[in-house]
């Protein structure tokens, strides 16, 4: 069904968790919990188990508002949050338009929305969504029903849905994504947001989204901007780094996106394969101490990542996150969550063409 569909990890388990969200006027924060663990990949690359591995906040849809948790995906533009009888790993929230005053039909047949890990079919409606404390009136989201089949990498996750922050035309559903509606409706000042992942595993304090500005207190320095072009919002990357050695894998430019939603670094399986073994880290964690750093280089400023972000360590076995990309035809690179730890990255959409920024995250 959708054509843009892409490889992604999204992992999560259901935890605790604290909203930790406001608004200001024309501000917009809302504060991340990372999750832990569970859950699989599609291809089998390895059993992924980890703290580190989703985060995901808080929204509520509905008067009165009904609570989910969704991952922000800046890989995919549309929102949907499980309903009726979802079948699904439980707990989840379940959205129930019955209970809800502001619930309208759009009368659309079922919609199918697929991810590289999942498919969910659903119906499309029409409610008022409050995200960090702001409301959207007349968004358009799917009560997520059933998947394709019952195997579905989908009904394993402990997260209740998914809100997309890509680039609207990636919408599966095309409706105007939940960024797009806080524009139109007036709801920030500033046409940007940003995104900052943490370390913590303390509830609302994984990591922030804020839509309207950016919090001084999660970067260093300025943000380098890029513009971006395609669906995706590519853009060229210039160079990668292993420690000091130039891998010389992008000197005539690689195209990358930036993932949110995926807990891999992936691109070409050959260049990732090179990359990996100038990385070198033992199965067994015995120099994880000793791994370089890995510097990517993006419109002539440096960003490095260091193991703590690349490195997957599951009690003493430690595999990297730089993943060969399975989907074929597949050229282009995607940075997710590794390489979003240690940048804190800006979608600003105040200009003609979108740019994104990189900074330092601290
Ligand atoms: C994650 O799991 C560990 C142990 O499995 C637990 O101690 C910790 O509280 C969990 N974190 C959250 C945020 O639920
Ligand atoms: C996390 O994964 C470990 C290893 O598979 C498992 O023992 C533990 O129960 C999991 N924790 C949660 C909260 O799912
Ligand atoms: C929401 O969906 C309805 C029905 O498909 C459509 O007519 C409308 O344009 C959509 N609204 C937005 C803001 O995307």
């Amino acid at each position: 069904m959708n054509s843009l569909k892409f490889q992604r990890v999204l992992i999560a388990s259901f935890c605790f968790f604290l909203l930790q969200s406001y608004a200001v006027q024309g501000l917009v924060r809302i504060g991340l919990t990372m999750g832990n663990n569970t859950s699989f990949n599609k291809n089998g690359v390895g059993m992924i188990t980890s703290d580190e591995d989703i985060y995901y906040g808080e929204i509520t849809i509905g008067t009165p508002g009904q609570r989910f948790t969704v991952v922000f995906d800046t890989g995919s533009s549309d929102l949907w949050v499980p309903s009726g009888n979802w079948k699904g790993k439980k707990p989840h929230n379940l959205y129930d338009w019955k209970r809800s005053s502001t619930f309208r039909p759009t009368g659309r047949k079922p919609v199918t929305i697929t991810y590289g890990t999942g498919s969910v079919i659903g119906v499309l409606s029409l409610e008022t969504v409050n995200v960090g404390g702001t409301t959207i009136t007349g968004q358009n989201f799917t009560e997520g029903r059933s998947t394709p089949t019952d195997k579905d990498p989908l009904l394993g996750e402990t997260f209740d849905g998914i809100l997309g922050l890509g680039n609207p035309k990636l919408s599966v559903t095309r409706t105007s994504p939940v960024w797009e509606s806080m524009v139109k409706q007036g709801k920030i000042e500033q046409k940007i947001f940003s995104i900052w992942f943490g370390r913590s595993k303390d509830s609302g304090a994984g990591g922030e989204i804020v839509f309207g500005g950016k919090n001084p207190a999660h970067y260093t320095g300025e943000h380098t901007y890029v513009p971006v072009s395609g669906v995706r919002y590519f853009f060229q990357m210039n160079n990668i780094f292993v420690g000091t050695i130039d891998t010389k894998k992008c000197s005539t430019g690689c195209q990358v996106f930036v993932d949110s939603g995926s807990s891999s670094i992936r691109g070409p399986p050959g260049l990732i394969a090179d990359i990996n073994g100038k990385i070198g880290a033992e199965q067994k964690c015995s120099n994880l101490e000793k791994l370089p750093d890995v510097t990517f280089t993006i419109s002539g400023r440096s960003f490095s990542i260091s193991p703590r972000d690349y490195i997957h360590q599951v009690d003493n076995y430690c595999t990297s996150r730089f993943q060969a990309e399975t989907e074929a035809g597949v050229n282009y690179w995607t940075l997710g969550l590794p390489f979003m730890r240690a940048v804190h990255t800006v979608y600003d959409y105040s200009l003609p063409n979108v740019h994104i920024g990189f900074a330092k995250s601290v």
